[in-house]
């Protein structure tokens, strides 16, 4: 029999989320039936999102209850099958859950795919993931740059404003790339590696010092916003958006674990003034255009066009303080967990 350890939510945080909200248990799986294979997990991937789902609310998908095992995308290795369809050895992408093991009858539980040969096994978790697809569609669909624009990232040094800065900059023309990151270290991680324009570090300034950065570095003004946190830093961006301004509403991390989010912005007025547009999308809704949207972003990889980092944690008794890592900004880009 093969032993299952598994992380469950304990209880719905109020605020800050913390390690005591998951607590692990360990199940005994079955032997297999005749058509099923087994799943052994080695790489799970952590996003922000996580921390909506474990509201006790539905959002734009159900919530995650107390004692559910906890949602999240992962890759594994067929480690054994009863199903002629499915060899052992298969490496699969699926919504496998914080846990080791997956028993499944078919391709299309858990969401699953195979990884196509070639491709690294965390790459379906990072560059070609949620969090790049998502800086794909939302830059390009929703954002539509264009040559010679100007474009402000927010969250810019993390898996998905990465990714999303360097198409601007690197694929699409455009005149100049800034992105907003916490800390030194990121900000030169985002000039010298992803060879963006400039970098704002938000943690050296109070408000008024961000609106002054985004406007020394815009005099003209910014055509796209991509926004991964919401507040100051969106508010800054509202006040220097020029007309026809497209912003891109990806995330609002900064507000994800208060209990009394901050006022909203107070430009936001500046969008009617300026004949801007701000929109905001799910990834999901674009589920259809993932594999055309994964070969463009593996030739722009392959092409030096974007630099994407994983930063991969192990031990999977450790999946909440990983998880816990995209809330202090310890994360250097996409969130991963080796077991
Ligand atoms: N719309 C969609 O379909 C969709 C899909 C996927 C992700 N998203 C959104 O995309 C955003 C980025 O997600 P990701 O998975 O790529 O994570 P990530 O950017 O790799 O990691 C999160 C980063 O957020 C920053 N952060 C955390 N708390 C913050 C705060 N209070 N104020 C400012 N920055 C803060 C930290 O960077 P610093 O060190 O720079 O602070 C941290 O490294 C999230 O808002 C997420 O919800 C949206």
């Amino acid at each position: 029999m093969t032993q299952n350890r598994r992380w469950l939510l304990a209880s719905h945080p109020q605020g800050d989320v913390a390690a005591e909200h998951f607590r692990i248990d360990t199940e005994s799986l079955p032997d297999l039936d005749e058509g099923q294979f087994r799943v052994a997990v080695d790489y799970l991937a952590f996003d922000p999102a996580m921390r909506g789902w474990i509201t006790g609310r539905d959002t734009y998908v159900s919530g995650i209850q107390v004692g559910d095992v906890m949602r999240g995308m992962a890759v594994g290795v067929v480690e054994a099958s009863r199903n002629p369809a499915v060899a052992e050895g298969t490496r699969v992408v699926g919504m496998f859950g914080w846990q080791e093991y997956v028993i499944a009858s078919s391709m299309r539980d858990f969401n699953m795919r195979p990884v196509p040969d070639g491709v690294p096994p965390t790459m379906p978790l990072s560059l070609l993931g949620i969090t790049g697809l998502t800086a794909y569609f939302g830059l390009l669909d929703v954002g539509q740059p264009k040559e010679g624009n100007t474009i402000l990232v927010s969250g810019a040094a993390g898996a998905t404003g990465s990714v999303a800065a360097q198409i601007a900059k690197h694929v699409k023309g455009a005149s100049k790339v800034v992105g907003v990151a916490g800390g030194p270290e990121k900000c030169a991680w985002l000039t010298d590696v992803a060879r963006l324009d400039a970098a704002i570090d938000y943690k050296a300034h109070d408000a008024r010092g961000l609106y002054r950065e985004v406007a020394r570095h815009f005099p003209q003004g910014i055509d796209v916003f991509f926004d991964n946190v919401g507040g100051g830093i969106l508010d800054a961006a509202l006040a220097n958006i020029k007309v026809g301004a497209r912003i891109v509403l990806c995330g609002a991390i900064s507000r994800y674990n208060a209990v009394n989010p901050p006022p909203g912005p107070v430009n936001y007025t500046n969008l009617i003034l300026k004949r801007g547009r701000m929109e905001g999308f799910i990834v999901m809704d674009y589920a259809a255009r993932f594999k055309d949207a994964s070969m463009e972003l593996i030739q722009w990889a392959q092409a030096g066009h974007i630099a994407y980092q994983e930063d991969v944690q192990e031990g999977f008794e450790h999946a909440p303080d990983v998880f816990l890592r995209l809330f202090s900004g310890a994360n250097r880009g996409k969130q991963l967990l080796k077991y």
